[in-house]
């Protein structure tokens, strides 16, 4: 796919339904000759759209005026092109917790938390976030409120005790580095100012008691980070939008390691990247997730935490 292409598929089946002022800006930038040249200057897998938007919005330059992002983009080419080389995509959705909360709420307790591909490690603290399922609500706290709704199960009894946490990923973010949360910001798309505040009221969350996060590869480094987990815990190894990011015969080699190890799988991935037999379609038109328990589909979710819908 050309560059340009790439740019027009994002602005159509991406940020169309999502982000009108990504989806105009995407289709300028695809018609726009020189934005693509210096494009062209970096590496293939750093010309990605989210990471270019993502990089200029870091720098402080425009994001609703295509003229004006052509202008800064172009004037700002050096900083532009170190940051896309220097960043990776890693957007950390604590949202998510209200997906992995009914099956994390269901197995033996305490539990030991291992996450893959972490980022900054929001996703390691489903025991102390607030949850709004319908008007079921779970969870004090001045942690941020995560809404979910949620269709055909009922909503979890109880938090689940956590006695261990880590993460890891290639690129672990600090959320206690200014510098860092404001990457994880700027990736936040324009118009998902509730995302914003819940990042931020996340971080917070995080912040207050760091989690501890490994840099490594989810193939390379799992088991020994999982052999760490205390005695007498349960094991989760879990995973959020993540194995789209890793090239197949790496995710094979990932699904069979965490198969193999002791304690419980959930993933809540792509059905483009883990593969399900016999899948219900889904609720409707938009992109949607899978989330298993040991390879086990159950429901499918939406990408940032805001709807699960339970399989009959
Ligand atoms: C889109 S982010 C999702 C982060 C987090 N799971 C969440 O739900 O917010 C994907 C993360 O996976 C990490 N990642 C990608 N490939 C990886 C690999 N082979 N090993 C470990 N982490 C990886 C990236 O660095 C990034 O932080």
């Amino acid at each position: 796919m050309t560059t340009a292409a790439r740019y027009v598929d994002f602005a159509r089946r991406e940020a169309h339904s999502e982000s009108p002022v990504y989806a105009r800006l995407c289709t300028a930038i695809a018609a726009d000759e020189q934005l693509l040249a210096l494009l062209e200057s970096v590496p293939e897998p750093r010309r990605q759209p989210n990471l270019l938007l993502g990089v200029v919005r870091l720098l402080g330059g425009p994001v609703d005026d295509p003229a004006a992002f052509h202008d800064f983009a172009v004037a700002h080419w050096p900083a532009v092109a170190a940051q896309l080389l220097a960043r990776a995509t890693q957007t950390n959705e604590a949202g998510r917790c209200a997906l992995l909360l009914p099956v994390l709420a269901t197995l033996p307790q305490p539990l030991a938390l291992l996450e893959v591909g972490a980022s900054a490690g929001l996703g390691l603290y489903p025991d102390r976030y607030r949850y709004r399922y319908g008007d079921h609500e779970l969870g004090t706290g001045a942690g941020p409120v995560l809404e979910c709704a949620l269709t055909g199960t009922p909503p979890p009894a109880r938090l689940p005790r956590v006695v261990w946490r880590a993460g890891l990923d290639l690129h672990p973010l600090d959320v206690t580095d200014p510098a860092d949360v404001a990457w994880l910001d700027a990736l936040i798309w324009p118009e998902h100012r509730h995302r914003r505040d819940r990042l931020r009221a996340a971080a917070a969350v995080a912040a207050a008691d760091p989690p501890a996060l490994h840099r490594g590869d989810l193939a390379d480094d799992l088991p020994r980070l999982a052999a760490q987990a205390p005695a007498g815990a349960t094991l989760v190894v879990f995973h959020a939008s993540v194995l789209y990011q890793v090239p197949a015969e790496r995710r094979a080699r990932f699904t069979d390691l965490v198969r193999a190890l002791p304690g419980h799988w959930i993933a809540v991935e792509s059905p483009d990247v883990i593969r399900y037999e016999g899948l219900p379609a889904p609720p409707d038109g938009t992109q949607h997730n899978v989330l298993a328990l040991d390879g086990r589909p159950l429901a499918w979710t939406r990408p940032h935490g805001q709807a699960m819908t339970w399989f009959a």
